[in-house]
């Protein structure tokens, strides 16, 4: 029997995997810092946790035991996956079972940062409709818009097949090259040939404010920007300052630099819609990606190999 930090509490049947171990779970609501989960990990085998939560060497080097950390995530940037591989620890994350669902919220983000959904709304609950105006709201179509994916993994080609029975154009970028119809080789010319830019990278060292003032001022002034990656991909403060200027016609995310924080300048920008993070946020995914990371933990500690590993090496003798 081993024993697990869970650092969130998590669905009902999330730990099924994990039955004939001892958990120690954090209550609701209760956000553990670093040197929170270190402390709490000392005499831990395997910790399950969440994107919040940053898995640093600290943690690594106050938990001698451990032998996986399994995030309830795809993106595992919260986790030093290096000091993990040098301590011996494996990694897991949840690819694969989220994909569909935050297309989903990738393609709502497009037509409501299109159509101005958010900012009508607002007016209308504000009580600052006055009757429908032949010039009010205008938006702008995504029916037969070219859409520009940066990244082409499992999320931006489930974007893809969504655009496509919205008649789009769909061109991609990607660090390599895909041999898919739709390739663009620089980035610099997806984004100034889009209506619409998604984006669907990890983050990494080559990926913060990877679009940045420059690219920003290669849009086409009515494109609309939307990320559900990493927020840390965009500038922030020059997404703000474009949307402010119009230089940007519109902007969705649902991811931001800090999170939680999000900058005033951003939420007073127009044209904008901005979600809390819920890209994968259904009932179905949620327990699916808490299962996917439950299960990681459960084969590591029996010693097997699970394919969710980030760090497969540290399994290998
Ligand atoms: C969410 O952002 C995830 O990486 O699962």
């Amino acid at each position: 029997m081993a024993r697990i930090l869970v650092t969130s509490p998590l669905p009902d049947g999330a730990f099924d995997p994990l039955a004939g171990h001892e958990l120690t779970t954090a209550e609701p609501g209760q956000s553990l810092t670093t040197e929170e989960i270190a402390e709490a990990s000392r005499d831990i085998d395997a910790i399950v946790c969440q994107l919040k939560d940053k898995i640093s060497e600290a943690v690594f080097t106050a938990a001698p035991r451990l032998k996986v950390v399994a995030t309830v995530s795809v993106g595992y940037d919260n986790v030093d996956v290096g000091a993990a591989t040098r301590a011996g620890v494996a990694v897991c994350h949840t690819p694969g079972v989220l994909d569909d669902t935050v297309a989903d919220l990738a393609f709502a983000l497009i037509l409501s940062a299109s159509r101005l959904l958010s900012e009508s709304e607002r007016d209308l609950r504000a009580g600052g409709w006055t009757g429908a105006r032949f010039d009010g709201y205008l938006g702008r179509d995504v029916h037969g818009a070219t859409l520009g994916l940066v990244g082409y993994g499992r999320v931006a080609r489930a974007v893809a097949r969504r655009a496509e029975g919205f008649s789009m154009r769909v061109l991609h970028h990607a660090r390599r090259p895909t041999g898919f119809e739709g390739a663009v080789s620089e980035l610099d010319d997806l984004l100034a040939m889009a209506d619409v830019v998604s984006l669907h990278v990890p983050l990494t060292d080559d990926t913060r404010h990877l679009i940045d003032a420059r690219r920003i001022g290669l849009m086409k002034p009515t494109a609309v920007l939307v990320n559900t990656s990493r927020g840390p991909v965009v500038d922030e403060e020059a997404l703000a300052a474009a949307l402010e200027s119009g230089r940007l016609f519109a902007a969705g995310l649902d991811v931001y630099e800090n999170e939680p924080a999000v900058p005033p300048r951003l939420v007073a920008a127009p044209r904008t819609v901005l979600l809390p993070h819920v890209g994968s946020a259904t009932f179905a995914t949620r327990l699916a990606m808490a299962r996917l990371a439950t299960t990681g933990a459960a084969e590591v500690l029996a010693g097997r190999r699970p394919p969710n590993t980030v760090n497969p090496e540290v399994l290998d003798n």
